[in-house]
């Protein structure tokens, strides 16, 4: 299958940016660890980044056109505050995973709101960038039971 993993606003900086909250990791390297996982597991995986909520909304809409089967998306800022990013999801009806590499809930109450929570298959939240591979793992096993 094919999937998409989505991620939102200054998680280019990891490595960098706050690691005691977000680990010691580029982008790059859970890039490099999702796509060997997703390889090894059989599926085509687009991994991808930027900065603009519009950017993010046409990615998701070419996910559509493209027949993307799976997204994993952490909206990151955009979490808190994007009814575009959910309106997108909503409208290709794409099944996705929302990911967190911190704990959202043991932060400031702003970041306890999500515009996804709700539509998402489900949530990993607070285990780094573990939550990545689980995300995919997890991916694999929901495309699993919808062919079976
Ligand atoms: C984040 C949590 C968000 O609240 C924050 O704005 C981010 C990253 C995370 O992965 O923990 O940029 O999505």
């Amino acid at each position: 299958a094919t999937l998409t993993v989505l991620n939102g606003p200054n998680l280019n900086m990891l490595g960098v940016r706050e690691p005691g909250l977000y680990g010691s990791k580029t982008l790059q390297d859970i890039q490099h660890s999702v796509e060997r996982l997703a390889q090894s597991l059989g599926h085509t995986l687009d991994f991808w980044q930027s900065n603009a909520e519009h950017e993010i909304v046409e990615r998701i809409h070419q996910a559509y056109r493209q027949g993307v089967d799976f997204i994993i998306i952490n909206p990151a800022a955009f979490t808190h505050t994007s009814v575009a990013i959910r309106d997108a999801l909503l409208a290709t009806k794409i099944a996705f995973i929302e990911v967190h590499l911190s704990n959202v809930h043991a932060r400031e109450p702003f970041r306890r709101h999500s515009y996804f929570s709700d539509i998402a298959v489900g949530v990993i939240c607070g285990l780094g960038a573990n939550g990545y591979e689980l995300a995919v793992q997890a991916a694999h096993q929901l495309l699993q039971e919808r062919t079976q």
